[in-house]
């Protein structure tokens, strides 16, 4: 693991050093494990086949892992940086051989139909903290790209920020964020100080944030029979559905 990083990273890696990610992301993300942990617990507990996109340092892939113990995951990411971070803290968890990575934009996968290096026949897909900075045109073709790659009943879950229903509760939102990062013992103001500087990559940018309803509406578009937010908190949702049976 390479610790004298540029600062310049990709939309998403958020912390200029990789290092300094699963410290930060839970004084930054008010209740971040909850909400990992809820993807976890809507999957079926037949789950076999994983895919998980914007997998970063591997937070939730350890999580799904330890709980499926013979679930397999293709983890896919943009960032060299953050598949080598994952890899590393898997295999020390002793998952290597359930867990593989592809370095790929999944902006490039929703786009592109003739390629398809993630291949098909998923039980499950999930994502945590990545698919925002997709604009909503692009939500909502890679979420037919991952209705395509499920089993019949497959289901996926995406664990994101989403856009508030009134400017009141985005401030809110704020006051609350800056409590929960008190309560983590630093300041928003220290964490942020470990932000880097990312630049537009492919199709992703800066924070595109959908409100709830455009992204259940995105997902029935796509094809997803029944759709559900088992889990919201101020501007965090797990949102995701299922497929249908053929
Ligand atoms: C904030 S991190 C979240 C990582 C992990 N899912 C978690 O919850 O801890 C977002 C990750 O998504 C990746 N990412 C964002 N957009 C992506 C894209 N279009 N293709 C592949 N990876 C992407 C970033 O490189 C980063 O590792």
């Amino acid at each position: 693991m390479n610790n004298n990083q540029p600062r310049s990273i990709f939309p998403g890696e958020v912390f200029a050093r990789t290092a300094d990610f699963d410290k930060g992301i839970r004084q930054l993300i008010p209740k971040y494990d909850e909400m990992l942990d809820t993807v976890v617990v809507c999957l079926p507990a037949r789950v076999e086949r994983i895919l998980e996109l914007g997998c970063g340092t591997g937070e939730l892939s350890l999580k799904l892992l330890e709980r499926f113990s013979t679930a397999e995951i293709l983890a896919v990411d943009y960032s060299p940086r953050m598949i080598e971070w994952a890899e590393s803290k898997i295999k020390s968890a002793g998952y290597g051989d359930r867990w593989k990575s592809s370095e790929l934009d999944f902006g490039d996968w929703a786009n592109n139909r003739e390629v398809d290096p993630v291949g098909k026949g998923y039980d499950a897909c999930v994502s945590s903290l990545a698919i925002h900075h997709l604009s909503n045109e692009m939500k909502e073709k890679l979420f037919k790209k991952i209705k395509n790659s499920l089993k019949p009943e497959g289901v996926f879950w995406n664990a994101d920020p989403i856009a508030l229903e009134s400017p009141q509760l985005t401030e809110i939102y704020q006051t609350v964020r800056e409590d929960w990062t008190t309560k983590q013992g630093a300041t928003l103001a220290q964490v942020r100080a470990k932000i880097g500087t990312s630049n537009d990559y492919g199709y992703s940018s800066h924070d595109q944030l959908a409100t709830m309803e455009e992204h259940l509406q995105m997902l029935q578009t796509a094809g997803f029979v029944s759709v559900a937010v088992p889990w919201k908190y101020y501007g965090l949702a797990v949102i995701g559905g299922w497929i249908d049976r053929s």
